[in-house]
């Protein structure tokens, strides 16, 4: 029978952790498990930065965006950046030592919460012959191996919020508005977020677009008297002869995604501007996304899988990560979801992208909805 759990959040923050960690804590205690979170994921198991988690500590956070523990998506414990007498810089694998650590602290288990790149140090602690379980998060539902990820129905809720509120103001002026959302490599976000919003064009990573059809839809409209129109583009869409657009790269150790995005939506709204002939306006949704309350889809999910993930650790079934496959809960091997070949240490490549033959994307066709291409 285990005795002491860890748990950490990593990478960006995401509405429903608070309600992963309460799931967890409260499912430990009724089984008589001790449960101590990590502060700031990965950097807090670094530093050995820990504390208690109890129901008192945990009450009150269901509907809370952020994370009780802190986050950080800068750590990468399998590449430390240590500055060598001579200034230069080299990469230290800390995680031996921190396996190591954890073992003789008497963890039975570690409840690693994050997005691809976490999950994937998930499966190299396990490596390193830690008892791991993972437990998928990201606004972006980008997550292989899940029907979906906690926080992305938050995400898309705010996001179509937003397309709702442009149109107003797009009707009364007569302009284009270019809404930017978030996503990364995925289009998810922008697509549901275009769906339900109504908008007329959503371009996503998955298909490159070529302004030219945005404009024959932009066109199209205006034949039928409707001289506005509502464009989503994902932070992650690039053109057809382009590339993406790119807000900073951070250099912060080998393994972690070190690119920003940013930039999409003003770049579509200038060139779209030029062709149409037409006022266009760009507005970057950004950080909000991710912020403030948690959906009630997600307070439910993210207890579901914090619960299930604990009760995953007292059956003795490590390795695995937490999913809802076919609407229904379950679990998958972390080797699955990190890709088996991807070398330690290493970036996550195993991304689960829009589906080009799915039943959004066909939705979206059927109705009418520009995709750029
Ligand atoms: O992965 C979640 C996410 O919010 C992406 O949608 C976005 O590109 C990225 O994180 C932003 O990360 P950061 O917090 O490093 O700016």
């Amino acid at each position: 029978m285990i005795k002491k759990v860890g748990i950490l959040t990593a990478g960006g923050d995401c509405p429903g952790l608070n309600a992963v960690i309460r799931g967890a804590v409260k499912t430990a205690e009724y089984n008589g498990v001790e449960t101590y979170g990590f502060i700031e994921g990965y950097k807090g198991l670094l530093e050995n930065k820990y504390i208690k988690l109890d129901s008192y500590v945990t009450s009150g956070i269901i509907h809370k965006g952020g994370t009780i523990l802190g986050s950080n998506n800068k750590t990468n414990t399998f590449a430390i950046p240590v500055k060598k007498e001579n200034g230069e810089v080299e990469y230290v694998d800390k995680s031996y030592e921190i396996a190591e650590r954890l073992k003789q602290d008497n963890f039975d288990c570690l409840i690693i919460v994050g997005g691809d790149g976490s999950l994937k140090s998930a499966r190299d602690y396990m490596r390193r012959g830690l008892n791991v379980i993972g437990v998928p998060k990201t606004i972006d539902n980008d997550v292989p191996y899940t029907d979906t990820t906690f926080g992305f129905d938050t995400a898309v809720g705010v996001a179509t919020e937003a397309v709702d509120r442009l149109h107003t103001t797009a009707e009364s002026h007569g302009r284009i508005m270019v809404l930017e959302v978030m996503g990364r490599y995925a289009g998810w976000i922008a697509l549901e977020a275009g769906i339900a919003g109504g908008a007329d064009t959503v371009l996503i990573p998955e298909i490159p677009y070529d302004l030219n059809k945005v404009l024959d839809k932009i066109n199209q409209r205006r034949s039928m008297g409707k001289n506005f129109s509502l464009i989503v583009v994902a932070e992650g869409a690039m053109p057809k002869e382009g590339t993406i657009s790119i807000r900073k790269t951070e250099e912060n150790g080998g393994g972690l995604d070190t690119i920003k995005l940013g930039g999409a939506g003003e770049y579509v709204a200038r060139e779209i501007e030029k062709l149409a002939g037409q006022e266009a306006r760009a507005t970057n949704l950004g950080y909000v996304q991710r912020g403030g309350d948690t959906s009630h889809y997600d307070r439910i999910l993210a207890t579901e899988y914090g619960s299930a993930a604990m009760q995953l650790a007292i059956d003795g079934k490590f390795g695995e990560m937490i999913t809802l496959l076919n609407g229904k809960l379950t679990h998958v091997s972390l080797d699955d979801v990190a890709g088996k070949d991807t070398e330690i240490g290493s970036k996550s490549s195993n991304l689960k992208l829009v589906d080009l033959n799915g039943d959004l994307v066909n939705t979206a066709r059927r109705i009418g909805i520009c995709l750029g291409d």
